[in-house]
């Protein structure tokens, strides 16, 4: 039987991105979304089209793991789709500046949430039956996620930090049976213009002049990386940084 992906967030973006390039790798996979159904939707029919019962949908806001009872459902029925699992892919994110004396707790919450805490608990949740796959968990971090923080960004940059520390950490505690990798994109797609996560026309001018490459990355150039650590059987514990050069030129602000 091919291998079954999950990949938390994917209707759309990165997300999608990671999907198809794993479909046309010959996984099966499992698009999760929030709010996206008709992309959602749109994706797992187009998938289908190409391989039957290769793509199925999950509808979820990741705070199904703030109690065991919802966490259990989640997890038996991602299980139920495809009755294994082989990669767990923790895309889903919210980002959005968080300003020095105008910080909430909701925020907090929010932001901790899709970057920190429903990794944690749903790699717990999922391990048994990814160790029993010899499968691997794969998160997608951010250069910001440690020591080079993105100005105005305190609680993502704090959120993500543990989130990268729970890659290093989980590496450890679940090998020898899963592996457990980061990829920390630089700049690979910019946030819709007409979302609330959207970044000022100034600051992202100021992002481009600061990658050597001088250009913004792919989806696509994330996706492959996503298969190249799916498949690598010896790498545990990596973070790689997919940024166009931009992590050599940061120094906690944003000019080179
Ligand atoms: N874009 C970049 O260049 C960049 C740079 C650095 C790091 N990254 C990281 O790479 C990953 C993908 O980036 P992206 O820009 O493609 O992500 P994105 O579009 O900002 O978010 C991906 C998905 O996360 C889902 N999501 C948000 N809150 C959720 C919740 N409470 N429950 C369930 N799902 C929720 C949304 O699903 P619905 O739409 O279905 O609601 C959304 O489509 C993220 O982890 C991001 O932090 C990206």
């Amino acid at each position: 039987m091919m291998p079954v992906m999950l990949v938390t967030g994917s209707a759309k973006r990165i997300g999608a991105a990671i999907v198809r390039t794993a479909h046309a790798a010959g996984y099966r996979v499992l698009i999760h979304y929030h709010r996206s159904e008709q992309a959602a939707t749109a994706l797992a029919n187009e998938l289908n089209a190409i391989r039957p019962q290769s793509a199925a949908l999950l509808q979820a806001d990741l705070t199904v793991v703030n109690t065991s009872e919802s966490l259990n459902q989640f997890t038996q029925q991602i299980i139920a789709q495809f009755g294994q699992l082989d990669v767990l892919v923790h895309n889903a994110s919210r980002f959005y500046p968080t300003a020095m004396g105008a910080i909430t707790s909701l925020q907090w919450q929010e932001l901790f949430l899709t970057n920190a805490k429903a990794p944690l608990l749903l790699t717990q949740a999922l391990a048994p039956h990814l160790a029993a796959q010899q499968g691997c968990v794969i998160s997608l971090l951010d250069i910001h996620a440690h020591d080079k923080p993105f100005p105005n960004y305190i609680v993502y940059n704090m959120a993500k930090a543990a989130h990268r520390s729970m890659v290093q950490s989980l590496a450890l505690e679940l090998a020898p049976a899963i592996r457990v990798n980061g990829i920390a994109p630089g700049v690979n797609i910019l946030p819709d213009p007409s979302s609330d996560q959207a970044i000022d026309p100034q600051v992202q001018q100021a992002l481009i002049d600061a990658i050597p490459l001088q250009r913004i990355g792919t989806p696509a150039d994330i996706a492959d990386c996503v298969l190249y650590l799916a498949q690598a059987a010896y790498i545990t514990g990596q973070i790689i940084a997919i940024d166009g050069g931009r992590s050599l030129t940061l120094a906690g602000n944003l000019t080179p």
